[in-house]
């Protein structure tokens, strides 16, 4: 990427990997470096993408087949990116966003099953060669991440899954996390909160002197 363009940062995760918090953090470092910093989220992002979100995320009597939850979090995407994430990036604003398509081949592929390479196809189609520069997976055991998520409100339909569902997103997200290692920065988030947020700095502090 060029030297006046922005940065691609996004945050993964399971359930109760504590991202809001961390988000905060990533977004506190990157501006102390000097770097506008747009925050958004997906699915979700823009006034569409977040009515496609409450349409994802809500409980339906009649569910959902998988590949209509794969073609809606693809339309939100196309949304987020021609209409937020690339304008920014092309004005040289750093983009960090609370998940991104690494979540598609976790939740949908690893999750429901569906092949990567039919995700592949979708990846290449709405995003062509755009990937994110840095990728932070907070990383923690399943049970652990459902006790803390299960403390908060009440579940949406993703969190209503069974444990094994998640088993199958981390299991995703690692094996994403060996393949491409130079890009996604796995974080241990079963830690305290310190250790975790010193893990987030180190690897935050590195890719920053990587851009300079
Ligand atoms: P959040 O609650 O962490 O913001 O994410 C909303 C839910 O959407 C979360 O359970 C993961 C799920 N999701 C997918 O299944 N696929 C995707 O591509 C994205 C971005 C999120």
């Amino acid at each position: 990427m060029s030297k006046n363009k922005g940065r691609f940062i996004t945050v993964e995760g399971g359930e109760g990997a504590g991202k809001s918090t961390n988000l905060e953090l990533i977004k506190e470092l990157l501006e102390a470096a000097g770097h506008p910093v747009l925050f958004t989220r997906e699915p979700g992002g823009t006034p569409l993408g977040e009515e496609i979100r409450t349409l994802l995320l809500g409980h339906r009597d009649d569910g959902m087949a998988a590949e209509t939850e794969l073609l809606l979090m693809f339309g939100a995407r196309a949304e987020h990116l021609n209409r937020k994430i690339i304008p920014a990036l092309n004005a040289g604003t750093w983009v960090l966003c609370d998940r991104f398509t690494d979540a598609t081949y976790a939740y949908q592929g690893g999750g429901r099953g569906i092949a990567p390479e039919r995700i592949q196809i979708l990846e290449q189609w709405v995003q062509h060669d755009l990937r994110p520069d840095l990728t932070l997976l907070l990383d923690l055991p399943v049970e652990v991440g459902l006790e803390r998520a299960g403390r908060r409100s009440a579940p949406d339909r993703f969190e209503s899954e069974a444990s094994q569902f998640f088993q199958n997103v981390r299991a995703r997200y690692l094996d994403i996390a060996k393949k491409e290692s130079t890009r996604v920065k796995v974080v241990d988030a079963s830690m305290p909160l310190p250790q975790v947020q010193s893990q987030i700095k180190t690897v935050v502090g590195a890719f920053l002197s990587s851009c300079r």
